[in-house]
């Protein structure tokens, strides 16, 4: 998961190639010119010469059809008068590290009586998704109450291109493009409409329409950038449905906080939303997904003074305000707490792996204070951000930064010594 370490509010790696008419149109990728040996042939006189550039490869983002079907209602708080689904995989970690560690046993216990989200982040994994579901449906039988499971979608082709860790299996070479729509979303939005009367929360792609509004200096991302917009209108086109609360994913305030940045971001989620058939198809926005911004405080000040927003509240807000200026009023947040407990632990606000001196946060709830619907866990404490091992394909080196915990596995496995660290320093505490 990546963190525009710049200043981003003062400098943008920014686009040549905005947004006009992206929806319909062929992404054409300007290949940087490489230089290349002279053939071999002019043998005992080896030159280097400077080859012409490659012509451009072309990436053929396929169009989008806006949703014209029922969808949620926009006026509604998915979480209000319901419980959060209890996600056993996650209970079972836990109880895995209590077999093993059993100090702190009792704060450790409490840990798995809280919500998670549940990350479909491979093809492979769509086929949980009715087990959820039904488990879901179990869950809200026995409590007697609507029981809500929050997924997060992540498996956009050239996915995380700004950085590694998170690096998936879709590229836009191996026809990504394509089997994200058949074979991922396509998928899931039949397995959502099986369950009608299932009250379900999804949070799309975590870092991809932020990239695409700081980080289009790095080639992946402004090769991906009409495939990420395209797709994610599609994804959006396809999930909103009348059960399903759909909220795309908005970075932080340490990346978008910026008065310039929001402008942009709000601009993108405006272009994403009406080729999805329009703004009405999300409910809202998620931030801090997978990062450690504290909700209350001056940690940002100190980092980045130029940055108005120095804490995650004051980021939905001023994002909350973007947006409706730009005609999506009342739209409704998630911040994720499940590390953002304790402040001051970064040398810089672009750290974001695995940082030492984390803790657990608010304990999920819904309606905190506006214009939120939820706290929620949307990162599973515990959960690697990625592998610290510098020989690794996924290896990015701020998961070696001077914040790092060492030795972490890859992203998303069970990291535990980092999960009993966020325990410790969990604010409220347990
Ligand atoms: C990883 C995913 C994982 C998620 C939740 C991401 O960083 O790339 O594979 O499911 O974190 O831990």
């Amino acid at each position: 998961m990546y963190v525009d370490e710049l200043d981003a509010g003062r400098v943008t790696r920014t686009s040549k190639r905005r947004s006009s008419g992206f929806a319909f149109s062929l992404l054409v990728a300007a290949c940087v010119p490489r230089e290349q040996p002279a053939d071999s042939s002019s043998a005992g006189n080896t030159v280097l010469v400077t080859a012409p550039p490659e012509p451009p490869k072309a990436f053929a983002a396929m169009p989008v059809q806006p949703a014209t079907g029922p969808h949620a209602p926009t006026d509604q708080n998915p979480f209000a008068g319901a419980r959060f689904y209890l996600d056993p995989d996650y209970a079972k970690k836990v109880d895995g590290t209590l077999a093993k560690k059993p100090d702190n046993a009792d704060s450790v216990k409490k840990v798995k009586n809280h919500p998670t989200a549940l990350w479909i982040d491979t093809i492979a994994r769509v086929a949980q998704v009715p087990i959820w579901l039904e488990d879901a449906a179990k869950q809200t039988k026995a409590a007697g109450k609507p029981t809500v499971p929050v997924f997060v979608v992540y498996d956009l082709p050239n996915r995380d291109c700004s950085a590694k860790a998170s690096a998936g299996e879709l590229t836009l070479e191996n026809g990504g493009e394509a089997r994200y729509r058949t074979e991922f979303i396509d998928k899931i939005a039949e397995h959502f409409a099986n369950h009608p009367s299932q009250r379900i929360v999804a949070i799309l792609e975590p870092d991809s329409l932020p990239n695409l509004a700081t980080n289009l200096g790095v080639d992946k991302c402004s090769i991906s950038e009409q495939v990420y917009r395209n797709s994610i209108a599609y994804a959006v086109s396809k999930l909103s449905l009348p059960n399903v609360f759909l909220y795309l994913d908005a970075a932080h305030a340490g990346w978008l906080g910026w008065d310039s940045n929001r402008q942009k971001i709000a601009n993108i989620f405006k272009e994403v939303l009406t080729a999805a058939g329009g703004p009405d198809r999300v409910r809202g926005f998620a931030t801090n997904v997978s990062n450690f911004n504290i909700l209350h405080g001056d940690d940002g000040k100190k980092l980045e003074p130029s940055n108005p927003c120095p804490d995650e509240i004051t980021y939905a807000q001023k994002l909350s305000e973007s947006l409706a200026a730009i005609g999506m009023p009342n739209k409704g947040f998630i911040i994720d707490t499940s590390r953002n407990g304790r402040g001051g632990i970064r040398s810089k606000w672009g750290n974001w792996c695995n940082i030492r001196g984390a803790g657990l946060g608010e304990r999920p709830r819904a309606a905190p204070e506006a214009p939120l619907d939820a706290y929620f866990w949307v990162k599973p404490p515990g959960d690697s951000d990625g592998t610290a091992d510098s020989r690794a394909a996924r290896f990015d080196a701020n998961c070696a930064s001077d914040n790092a915990s060492p030795g972490a596995p890859e992203a998303g496995q069970w990291f535990e010594p980092y999960f009993l660290e966020l325990v410790k320093n969990a604010n409220p505490p347990l």
